[in-house]
């Protein structure tokens, strides 16, 4: 057996960790600053909470999704999403009776069995937001102000918001019947997908990867024409709510999205370095899926990241991030004082420092130069004589300038000139 991770899986090494923990830090702050709380929820659920929640239509269901039958015969599923967990979570927890909005964010990774192209995973990871119980054509242009802030604060420029509005359940079925009229003649040379989606959910024909159903999607009469006035007039203020936050966006009438649930506003962060399908996220409103779930009627809007997909855009434009920083101090030692050194990095480290020592026994020459090579602020050679005297002299690898200061007073130096001190 070949024992390689699984097709479309991949390992994050520690580099690349480090570059994912500054995206995610960056999101997790900015996410709290606009008064979002976390939400975990578990990695698997029943199956049946993505083919009602998700949508029986959408590939991700009828294609996409590792189910497998558990020891009890019960039909689980690893999530390929993170809306209809979060939704299931919001009706077993009751939320709908704590103080609305609920405003939550989420950091979790996604199953989803796809042909595997350049970012494009079967495991891959979302960052996302979802906000329970505002109707409001606000809350819809918070969520995109806050992925338009996110990428501003990362310096990523030139990402383009496409936004749309797909309507309600009523005036969504005045379209279906439109777009039904369009393509009945051409049913015959469609693919069979299209066949069935034809009669399932005809909205599903207008994303068809198939060249000749695509060409016809291009022709098909559009939502924003058919919608109702209080469709129409939702649109018309979220247009002008990302107006207000000096938000460039291009009204695309072609988003449909993949998944289901949708209602009125649908949006996209779109960009031609993250492969194909060009998405680098992707949301809007889904105001029955509450209900749909057996919860009240509660409306929602929100979205979700991939994060392998805001690194390659990241790449793409020569955005380079933090490597791991070095260690405030290397203390270097010999083989009597080698568990001195550990605790005195033990003890500043406990001061809120970085510090390391050799685990390794290595000679104080090496030493010097594993310190050099992670780029440690100073270092310190601790021999008996320097334990004896609690005493030592501690070099900044800067400029080479030494000192001799109490090892009970490194903390403090520390903290008063390390590089970057708050
Ligand atoms: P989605 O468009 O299916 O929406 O996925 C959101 C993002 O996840 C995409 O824009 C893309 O960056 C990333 N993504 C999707 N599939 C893959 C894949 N196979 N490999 C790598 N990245 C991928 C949703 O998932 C909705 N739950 C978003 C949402 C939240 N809508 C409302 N609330």
């Amino acid at each position: 057996m070949d024992l390689k991770a699984p097709r479309g899986t991949k390992d994050i090494l520690p580099k690349e960790a480090t570059k994912r923990q500054y995206l995610e830090r960056a999101f997790e702050d900015l996410c709290h600053r606009y008064g979002y709380e976390e939400i975990r929820v578990p990695t698997f659920e029943y199956t049946e909470l993505f083919v009602r929640g998700v949508g029986d239509s959408s590939d991700v269901v009828r294609k996409e999704m590792y189910t497998f039958q558990d020891k009890s015969d019960r039909s689980l599923t690893l999530r390929p999403e993170g809306t209809a967990g979060v939704v299931r979570a919001f009706i077993e927890h009751g939320m709908a009776s704590w103080p609305a909005p609920l405003k939550l964010w989420y950091k979790l990774n996604m199953f989803r069995y796809e042909k595997m192209q350049k970012g494009r995973y079967r495991e891959f990871w979302q960052l996302g937001c979802e906000v329970f119980g505002a109707s409001a054509s606000t809350a819809d242009a918070e969520v995109i102000g806050l992925l338009d802030a996110y990428f501003a604060g990362l310096g990523l420029e030139g990402i383009r918001l496409e936004i749309n509005s797909i309507g309600c359940p009523a005036c969504r079925e005045t379209y279906k019947a439109a777009l039904r009229a369009y393509y009945e003649p051409e049913l015959p040379h469609m693919c069979e997908d299209c066949q069935v989606r034809f009669t399932r959910n005809p909205l599903r024909m207008l994303d068809c990867k198939e060249d000749s159903c695509s060409r016809l999607a291009e022709g098909a009469p559009v939502q924003l024409d058919y919608l109702c006035d209080d469709c129409k007039e939702h649109f018309t203020l979220v247009r002008q709510a990302l107006d207000k936050q000096g938000i460039h966006y291009l009204v695309n009438p072609r988003i449909v999205r993949g998944l289901d649930y949708y209602t009125r506003t649908v949006f996209e962060f779109v960009s031609e370095n993250v492969g194909t399908q060009g998405s680098i996220c992707g949301g809007g409103r889904y105001d029955g899926l509450v209900h749909e779930l057996g919860g009240p009627d509660v409306p929602a809007v929100g979205f979700a990241m991939g994060v392998e997909r805001l690194m390659l855009e990241m790449e793409a434009q020569g955005i380079t991030l933090v490597e791991k920083p070095g260690p405030d101090l290397y203390i270097a030692s010999f083989s009597a004082t080698s568990a001195d050194a550990l605790a005195l990095a033990a003890s500043l480290i406990r001061q809120g420092l970085s510090a390391e020592t050799d685990l390794m026994g290595r000679s104080v020459r090496a030493q010097m130069k594993a310190a050099d090579r992670m780029g440690a602020g100073f270092i310190l050679v601790l021999g008996e004589e320097e334990v004896t005297s609690g005493q030592g002299t501690i070099r900044k690898m800067a400029d080479g300038s030494e000192e001799t200061i109490l090892l009970d007073a490194i903390g403090t130096y520390l903290k008063e000139n390390k590089e970057g001190k708050p």
